[in-house]
C-alpha cells in the first residue's frame, strides 16, 4: 500500500464543482471520491427498498450461486440473462454441503442485478437525480445511458471478497468509455470490506475482455502480468459518499469478517455513441435498451 494522499471533493450540487482541474485528477487517478452527495435520507430509502425487494424473493428460484471467480459462472443460465431483470444472487459461502441456507435469506444474499434503474421506481429515482445527471455531463459523457445497476451488500462475516478486476474487462465498449459510480449506502471501512483501488492503474491499457463465444463465457486476455496489488488504496468511505471509477482502474474489495454489513448501490454509464458488442455478457432485449436520464 502506498502513502498517496488522494483528492476528497465535497458535492456541494453545483456543477462547478466538478472543475476542469478535478477531472484532471480523475484523469490522473482514475478515480474521485465525493463526500456528502447523497443524503443520508435517500441512502436509508433505498435500504429499505433493498430489504422490501428481498422479502418479496424466494430463494427457491435460484437456480445457482454467485461467485466472485467469475470463472465459476460460465455457463449461468439466471446470471448472463439478468441485464435487463431484477435478480437475487446468493452469497457462496451461504450454503451448507446439502444446499440448503446457513442463514436467513437476508442475510445470505450476496447483490440484486441487474436492472433495478429501470424496473423500480426508488432505483429509477435515485439513479437519475438531477445530480446524477449533472456528473455524468461533467464526467464527459456526451449521450449518458445507464447500462447496470447492482446492489450489493456485502453481509457481516460471509461477505465475499472481489478480487482485482477491471469493469471494462466485463462492459467493454469501444471506444472504452464506462464510469461506474459506487454509492456507499453505509460506511465503508477496511474492517467491513471498503473498496481498494491502484491510483493511476487505468493508464496502463485493458488486462482482459469476458465474453460470450460458441464455448461460453471465456476471458480474452491481452496482458497476463498479475496486478501490483501492493499498489491498492483502501478507499474508506461515509455514508453518502460517491465514489466514480474509470472503467480501467484496477480495484477489488476484501471479504467483509466484521460485525457490520457494507451495502452499496452501484450504476455504470456507458455512451450511446460507443459501440456495444454483442459478446459482452450483460445483453438488453430489443424491447428494453438501455435508457439515459429522461
Ligand atoms: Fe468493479
Amino acid at each position: 500500500m502506498t502513502g498517496k494522499v488522494r483528492v476528497i471533493i465535497y458535492w456541494s450540487h453545483d456543477l462547478t464543482m466538478l472543475s476542469q482541474q478535478l477531472l484532471k485528477q480523475y484523469t490522473a487517478d482514475g478515480f474521485l471520491v465525493i463526500e456528502n452527495f447523497a443524503s443520508h435520507n435517500d441512502c436509508d430509502v433505498l435500504r429499505m427498498r433493498a430489504e422490501e425487494l428481498v422479502d418479496a424473493f424466494d430463494p427457491a428460484e435460484v437456480v445457482s450461486i454467485f461467485s466472485t471467480h467469475e470463472q465459476n459462472r460460465l455457463t449461468d443460465d439466471y446470471f448472463l440473462t439478468s441485464g435487463d431483470k431484477i435478480r437475487f444472487f446468493l452469497e457462496a459461502n451461504a450454503f451448507n454441503a446439502d444446499g440448503s441456507l446457513k442463514y436467513p435469506k437476508k442475510k445470505s444474499i450476496n447483490k440484486i442485478g441487474h436492472a433495478l434503474h429501470d424496473l423500480d421506481p426508488f432505483f429509477d429515482r435515485f439513479s437519475r437525480d438531477a445530480n446524477v445527471r449533472e456528473l455524468a455531463t461533467a464526467l464527459g459523457f456526451d449521450k449518458p445511458l445507464l447500462l447496470q445497476s447492482m446492489y450489493i451488500f456485502k453481509q457481516p462475516n460471509i461477505g465475499g471478497e472481489v478480487t482485482c478486476h477491471q469493469d471494462s474487462t466485463f462492459l467493454y465498449t469501444e471506444p472504452l468509455e464506462l464510469a461506474g459510480l459506487w454509492f456507499a449506502l453505509e460506511d465503508a471501512t477496511v474492517e467491513n470490506g471498503c473498496l481498494w483501488a491502484i491510483p493511476g492503474g487505468h493508464r496502463s491499457g485493458l488486462k482482459s475482455r469476458w465474453l460470450r463465444s460458441d464455448q461460453g463465457m471465456k476471458f480474452e486476455v491481452y496482458d497476463p502480468k498479475p496486478w501490483p496489488e501492493n499498489d491498492l488504496v483502501p478507499l474508506e468511505v461515509s455514508k453518502g459518499s460517491l465514489i466514480v471509477l474509470h472503467g480501467l482502474l484496477p480495484h477489488r474489495s476484501f471479504e467483509n469478517k466484521s460485525e457490520r454489513s457494507r451495502h452499496a448501490y452501484t450504476l455504470h454509464l456507458i455512451d450511446a455513441e460507443a459501440k456495444y458488442p454483442a459478446d459482452n455478457w450483460l445483453q438488453r432485449s430489443a424491447s428494453m435498451p438501455p435508457r439515459g436520464f429522461d
